[in-house]
């Protein structure tokens, strides 16, 4: 390495450091002459370049003060998560590396930590121990790759082979699934060649939770979608009497778990998603609730040959007798190692570190709630994970009140519709939220509230 190189790297984390020492006094949206700065970086393209320390300086001097402070305790929008430490640490440490984790060839300690990191992750979630796991880049892609697993499964049975026939012709699959299906697992499911006319929506009830009693006829071609933590509510599918229904039929269940499989790590929590283990596959993201930089997510099949045969590729060059290939369980060829933060994090925290966090961000969320009520806000519906639904009177006032609190910089959360109506949609995901964060933040969007009558 030239003293050039260690130069840039050592400012480059002295940068980092001193954007995060500071991120938590700046507002959490950044100022509107931060983002008019911007046009500093400009539209032409350079035909020569510049020395790399001057890119970085650039690079800090106009982004930093233009980015969304999410990952600082006061961030409340979508349910995002900030980066826990180890994993920033081992982030910077693992891009240095530069380790491709497609196959164990390629790297070995990628291929090392992808595979404690994956199994670690389906102990924690509580998944049959004999489930495979796969990285990808999110809960969406975790999304298409179960079901891509699924639906060559179901039609394997059928005697079908999706390998050597493809899909034109197939036996007809039919999904069922709650009305409050998350869109990635719609856009998942079009990827896949199942469209909305192939589809049930089952009706959901108050909590947006699927009713098991209204679900239809299920058989063998069927593939149930189901939801660990409905988007706006946080409340989960019961996965106890559809699971048994499904399995008596011989239809697969995928789970969208994206955040709200991670109450399976917390014992006070795990009751929410009870039963979830019996399904045949998971989808969950790992940059919102185990707090890693993006993007990372993980697919889980409960028969890992399943998803090598939906996803198993073969050329002479990349050809590998070892027994756990990431490559052959994911829709990526080459892909970040990201079993390395995932390891570094759950290194770091444990398994009692993991529930604590995620318990943690749920006792915010109830205070959260109960503050916002106390004030005079509608919330509206139990909290019983790290979701809260708000809403400031009539639908007018929410939207204003809302767009208020977004420009006002203590903390920044979304607007939703919820059951026909405008809500606030607050969501506690980043290990570094304090119970102090909690207070500033239901103290500024009452301060909204009030303004906005
Ligand atoms: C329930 C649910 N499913 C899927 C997704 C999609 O996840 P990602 O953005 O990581 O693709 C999200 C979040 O965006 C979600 O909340």
């Amino acid at each position: 390495m030239t003293t050039d190189r260690t130069d840039l790297i050592m400012d480059a984390a002295a940068r980092a450091a001193a954007y995060l020492r500071t991120a938590a006094h700046r507002p959490v949206w950044p100022t509107d002459a931060a983002v008019d700065a911007l046009t500093g970086f400009p539209d032409a393209l350079p035909d020569h370049g510049a020395p790399a320390a001057e890119v970085l300086e650039r690079l800090d001097r106009l982004g930093s003060p233009a980015t969304v402070v999410s990952n600082a305790g006061r961030y409340l929008g979508f349910v995002t998560g900030g980066t826990d430490p180890a994993a920033q640490a081992a982030a910077i440490l693992s891009g240095a590396w530069d380790q491709n984790g497609a196959m164990p060839v390629m790297s070995p300690v990628a291929a090392r930590l992808d595979a404690v990191a994956a199994d670690w992750c389906t102990r924690l979630l509580g998944l049959p121990e004999t489930a495979t796991g796969a990285f990808c880049g999110g809960a969406t892609i975790a999304n298409l790759t179960c079901i891509l697993a699924a639906r060559d499964a179901l039609l394997h049975r059928q005697g079908w082979s999706v390998d050597e026939r493809g899909m034109a012709g197939a036996p007809a699959l039919r999904v069922v699934t709650g009305e409050e299906v998350h869109v990635s697992a719609l856009k998942a499911l079009r990827a896949a060649g199942l469209g909305s006319r192939d589809t049930v929506l089952v009706p959901t009830d108050g909590c947006g939770r699927l009713i098991a009693d209204q679900l239809p006829p299920l058989d063998d071609r069927t593939l149930v979608v189901l939801q660990a933590g409905n988007v706006n509510t946080g409340h989960s599918d019961p996965f106890g009497p559809v699971i048994a229904a499904a399995r008596e039929a011989g239809a697969w269940v995928h789970v969208d778990g994206a955040f709200g499989l991670w109450a399976a790590a917390a014992p006070g929590r795990a009751g929410t998603v009870a039963g979830v283990d019996g399904a045949d596959s998971w989808a969950t993201d790992l940059h919102k609730w185990l707090n890693v930089s993006y993007d990372s997510g993980l697919a889980v099949c409960a028969r890992g040959d399943d998803l090598r045969r939906a996803l198993a590729t073969d050329a002479a060059y990349v050809a590998s007798d070892a027994e756990r290939v990431p490559m052959h369980l994911s829709l990526q060829m080459s892909q970040r190692a990201r079993g390395i933060e995932a390891w570094a994090v759950i290194a770091a925290r444990g398994r009692s570190g993991v529930a604590a966090m995620v318990e943690e961000c749920c006792a915010h969320a109830e205070r959260l709630a109960a503050l916002l009520r106390r004030g005079g806000a509608e919330i509206a519906a139990p909290v019983v994970l790290n979701q809260v639904l708000a809403r400031f009177g009539d639908d007018a006032r929410t939207t204003r009140v809302i767009a208020a609190v977004q420009r006002e910089g203590t903390t920044w959360a979304g607007g939703t519709v919820w059951k026909g109506r405008p809500a606030m949609r607050l969501s506690v995901s980043d290990q570094a939220t304090t119970g102090a964060d909690i207070t500033a933040c239901a103290e500024a969007v009452l301060a909204c509230m009030r303004r906005a009558a």
